[in-house]
């Protein structure tokens, strides 16, 4: 911004005189609007994500009128906008596939309206990172609020947790040991009320992650979406942009490497999903903090498993919300964080979570007496499979195969998996290691959660519960089992993974991180040589630049285009 132009962004829209600051001004007081919201107050946008076709995010609009509270209490104007709304169950082929455009959306809507701040409201599991990354990119003050977890599901008299138990249930029902009646009754079980998944899945993790960042109030994560609570935390977070604006903090004033590395830890001691390592490094690009691939695995070593939670543990988030949420594992944590990093409250994390209390340690463990040790967490693998990395999560995978060598059964696409996985008659057994690529950003397209394939029919009936499994796609957050995941280079940009065939052995050695096919290098060139050339894209429309565009998952699975920040300098005017 040049000296000449007004400090706040929203006067040069509303403080305007003649016929642009009257047509600027105009068409709001449609809304009845009292002409002191034109005095030079910080206007607040509220960012939403509501939708019913989102329905982890209905509830927001509710919220969104708690940020106004508190936006107008602390003497702000805020408006709230939609974009558009990502929801993780309905969405195909990938919601992944649009995370990019919704991240689009919500940059250029931050530059393009009289907006000072903004509040995010964001819950299932693409939306709170697509709104982030479009919030960096423009480096406008913001704040995250999420849109919390839904009430534990309940089932047979048990607690029941979204995805992980679906799962469960799924191969209960193909072992034979559930009725298809009994799993449909389950359906309205797992899901009681507004909110997102309750296992520590993606939305789970990506709110923990970001309330470890700096980037929403302390304990917001955790709180249930029906909790009066959150509507608290909703206000509270309306006022406190106000001064965030009045004190032009940015996201790029709180966020730095330390961040990254306190997101990295805490994922690794919340048994975090293995998406929030895509979504991460997507964010680092947006920031321009230098966190390479490896950065997850290395920062994680250390860290114990904490949180009980499913899919690597028992319990679900309102428990981990009673417990106390991020603060109490913060403070559990200790040294093992950067306690002075920023947060958006002014204070350090280490302030913020002073005190913090730890109500139930069944539910978050001291480091002294962990869920798992410390090298539990998510590793990242190399090797002649995967030079570019592919990530693999050790809490939810079996101990018996993380150093294993199998024959590879190859399958092109999922849909070719499931066409034959009940054959009885498929050549796999125990040991086999079953791969499925063809689901990387470009392949797909959108990177599917498809890692967690169902275990062939055969080997369920003779009691195998795990197999190594490989792919160049990602799996659901809630979901569990030893299978390598975002293998990069992806098999349709041309990564070795293309080359590997049925038959030929592969190495999957955790311990020395290495994820290798035991092919010779001569025979992997003259199969390179064989291959045939990629036909070219002609998809056009949003999917055929995603894929000239999209970068592979171990830079995070943005758009080239996209990465960095772009600032909100204000756009020219057509009046
Ligand atoms: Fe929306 Fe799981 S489906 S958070
Ligand atoms: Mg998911």
């Amino acid at each position: 911004m040049t000296s000449s132009e007004p400090t706040r962004r929203s006067t040069s829209w509303f403080g305007a005189e003649g016929k642009m600051g009257f047509v600027h001004r105009s068409k709001l007081y449609n809304s009845g609007r009292s002409p002191e919201m034109f005095d030079g107050r910080p206007v607040i946008g509220i960012c939403n994500s509501w939708s019913e076709l989102t329905p982890c995010n209905r509830h927001l609009r509710d919220v969104a009128e708690a940020v106004k509270r508190g936006v107008l209490l602390a003497g702000g104007f805020p408006l709230e906008f939609p974009t558009m709304s990502l929801g993780e169950t309905l969405m195909r082929p990938s919601a992944m596939l649009y995370r990019n455009l919704m991240a689009m959306e919500v940059e250029e809507n931050l530059r393009s309206y009289p907006l000072d701040g903004v509040v995010l409201l964001g819950g299932c599991d693409k939306t709170v990172p697509a709104q982030l990354m479009g919030a960096l990119s423009a480096d406008l003050p913001a704040i995250v609020l999420t849109g919390g977890p839904m009430l534990n599901g309940k089932f047979r008299g048990c607690d029941a947790g979204s995805g992980t138990h679906v799962w469960q249930f799924a191969e209960e029902v193909r072992a034979g040991r559930m009725s298809r009646a009994e799993f449909g009754r389950a359906e309205a079980c797992l899901s009681r009320s507004a909110g997102h998944c309750t296992t520590m899945g993606t939305a789970s993790t990506m709110a923990c992650l970001v309330e470890v960042m700096g980037l929403s109030l302390p304990g917001s994560a955790a709180v249930p979406a029906v909790d009066a609570g959150r509507y608290a935390l909703a206000e509270q977070s309306g006022k406190r942009i106000v001064s965030l604006v009045e004190d032009d903090v940015r996201p790029s004033s709180i966020l730095d490497r330390r961040s990254f590395e306190n997101a990295a830890r805490l994922n690794a001691a919340i048994g975090g999903s293995t998406n929030a390592i895509v979504h991460l490094s997507a964010l680092a690009g947006r920031a321009e903090v230098d966190f390479p691939l490896e950065e997850f695995d290395r920062q994680a070593r250390d860290i114990p498993l904490l949180v009980n939670l499913l899919p690597s543990g028992q319990f679900l988030m309102e428990e981990f919300s009673y417990a106390g949420g991020v603060p109490a594992v913060v403070a559990e944590l200790g040294e093992r964080l950067h306690g002075d990093a920023r947060t958006v409250t002014g204070r350090t994390l280490a302030e913020n979570c002073e005190g913090a209390q730890n109500w139930n340690r069944e539910v978050i463990h001291s480091c002294a007496e962990p869920v798992q040790p410390a090298g539990s967490a998510t590793a990242v693998l190399h090797g002649n499979l995967a030079p570019n990395g592919a990530v693999i999560k050790l809490s939810a995978a079996s101990p018996e195969l993380i150093d294993h060598t199998g024959t590879a059964l190859v399958f092109d696409t999922v849909e070719e998996y499931y066409a034959r996985c009940d054959d009885p008659d498929l050549p796999v057994d125990a040991d086999t290691v079953l791969v499925v690529r063809g689901a990387g950003p470009r392949g797909y397209p959108g990177m599917p959660e498809i890692g967690n394939l169902s275990i062939p029919k055969k080997l369920l009936d003779a009691g195998v519960r795990d197999l190594v499994r490989i792919t160049d796609g990602r799996m659901s957050g809630t979901s569990y089992g030893t299978i390598v995941l975002h293998v990069a280079p992806e098999s349709a940009a041309g990564g070795p993974l293309a080359l590997l065939r049925t038959g030929d052995r592969v190495h999957l050695d955790v311990a020395n991180r290495q994820l290798n096919m035991l092919v010779d290098d001569a025979e992997l060139a003259r199969r390179a040589s064989e291959a045939a050339e990629r036909p070219a894209d002609a998809q056009g429309g949003w999917t055929g630049l995603y894929r000239e565009h999209v970068g592979q998952a171990d830079t995070g699975a943005d758009l080239d285009f996209l990465r960095g920040r772009r600032g909100h300098a204000i756009p020219r005017r057509h009046l």
